[in-house]
């Protein structure tokens, strides 16, 4: 399939604002892909297919999740945001059959990151982060830092969301702690 395939299946799956922000999420995977060296194909089609849940209703995202033997965690059941990147990576394999490993994983992490992601994973991580259409005001700051490198882009990622969590009494992820770890442990 190509991406203009993979765009007609994910158009009726959403709005509009989403759907232009799917469209710019896989142009700057592209782009970062080729900067930082990542599979530039694998990063278009993640890109474009990374919220592809997002607008399916809670209940039927969790029977998705359910189907690909996921076992939420305590912290991952209360935090409904981020069933649409789980439930995304079942849903690809399930109904589109892509079974690549880094295109599941880059989809399943791209909330909260993780610890040990690939070039791959980082890129869509980073890309949802700095698309053209965001426009919150640190994005700026996070752009520069993505050309500075990678980690640079992915530690101020990752801090914003833990801020953010961490402001509202939010859990935090493992994930996203182990992630931010891992990058100031590897400075
Ligand atoms: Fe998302
Ligand atoms: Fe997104």
């Amino acid at each position: 399939m190509t991406i203009e395939d993979y765009k007609s299946i994910i158009r009726p799956m959403m709005g509009e604002r989403r759907y232009n922000h799917c469209v710019n999420v896989s142009a700057e995977a592209v782009r970062l892909a080729e900067k930082y060296g990542a599979d530039v194909e694998k990063a278009a089609i993640a890109g474009i297919l990374h919220d592809i849940t997002k607008e399916v209703d809670f209940e039927k995202q969790l029977q998705i999740i359910q189907s690909g033997d996921i076992i939420l965690t305590d912290v991952e059941k209360k935090a409904k945001k981020l069933w649409h990147a789980i439930s995304g990576s079942v849903y690809i394999q399930k109904e589109l059959n892509i079974f690549d490993e880094d295109i599941i994983n880059a989809i399943r992490y791209h909330t909260t990151a993780r610890a040990g992601m690939s070039l791959l994973e980082k890129v869509i991580f980073l890309a949802d982060f700095t698309s053209a259409e965001r426009d919150y005001p640190d994005v700026d700051v996070i752009r520069a830092k993505t050309e500075i490198s990678l980690e640079e882009g992915m530690l101020y990622g990752i801090r914003f969301t833990l801020n953010k969590l961490l402001s509202i009494d939010g859990c935090l992820s493992i994930d996203a702690v182990e992630a931010y770890n891992e990058i100031l442990l590897n400075r």
